[in-house]
């Protein structure tokens, strides 16, 4: 198990203790507390200072119709990826409020013109650029819901169900980045370990 560094440091002990919870009470998340989430993931850098995210909060009926959908797609999928749209899905029922991160292409748009560079080299720039933006937007919002003692889960798999997922949400032109289950752990996780430093640094000196 990774042993928790004492820093004296909020910042770094938050990033220690946010670990990915995929079940969650019933107690609901303060609206003040989901805004301060989502002005922190607001405050990430992005590409050309793009801001080319959008938030989707989704809770109540929206929320069920996701689950549905979710649980009704898992039937077209092999079963290894099946099971993990039906754990997605568990844990979206589970959470009180789900936010979803959808990339909003402003940044491939206005990049594009501006850099004039090769089409398909300033796509994929572009696009690239986008998604590391949004993803820095996605950890301060999980690193922001943890500090506020709040549970969260960065849900990937439902990719494979983009198209499905963005109609539902009202947002068909986005790009899929994430949905995030946010509420309280039921049972807290210490996560899996991380790799050792050493395997993972290359030094020159
Ligand atoms: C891009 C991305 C996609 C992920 N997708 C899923 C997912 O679909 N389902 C899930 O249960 N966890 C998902 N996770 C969470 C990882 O499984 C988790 O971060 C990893 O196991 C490390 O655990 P930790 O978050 O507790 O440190 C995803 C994480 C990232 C960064």
């Amino acid at each position: 198990m990774t042993t928790t560094p004492f820093f004296n440091n909020q910042t770094l002990e938050t990033i220690y203790k946010r670990h990915s919870i995929r079940n969650f009470t019933d107690k609901q998340v303060a609206e003040a507390d989901i805004r301060t989430i989502l002005n922190a993931a607001n405050m990430a850098p992005s590409a050309h200072n793009q801001q080319s995210w959008r938030f989707i909060v989704i809770k109540g009926e929206k929320k069920r119709e996701l689950v549905e959908l979710v649980n009704s797609k898992a039937t077209e999928f092999p079963k290894s990826s099946s099971v993990l749209l039906r754990m997605a899905s568990r844990s979206i029922a589970s959470a009180p409020t789900i936010v979803a991160v959808v990339n909003t292409a402003a940044l491939i748009k206005h990049g594009t013109k501006l850099f004039q560079i090769d089409r398909d080299q300033a796509f994929d720039f572009f696009r690239t650029m986008e998604i590391q933006s949004s993803a820095a937007a996605v950890q301060n919002l999980l690193l922001a819901a943890t500090s506020l003692g709040l549970a969260t889960v960065w849900l990937g798999i439902l990719f494979l169900i983009k198209d499905e997922v963005l109609t539902l949400l009202g947002e068909p032109q986005g790009e899929f980045m994430a949905v995030i289950p946010i509420g309280y752990a039921a049972k807290e996780s210490k996560g899996p370990e991380k790799r050792p430093l050493e395997l993972i640094i290359k030094h020159y000196t």
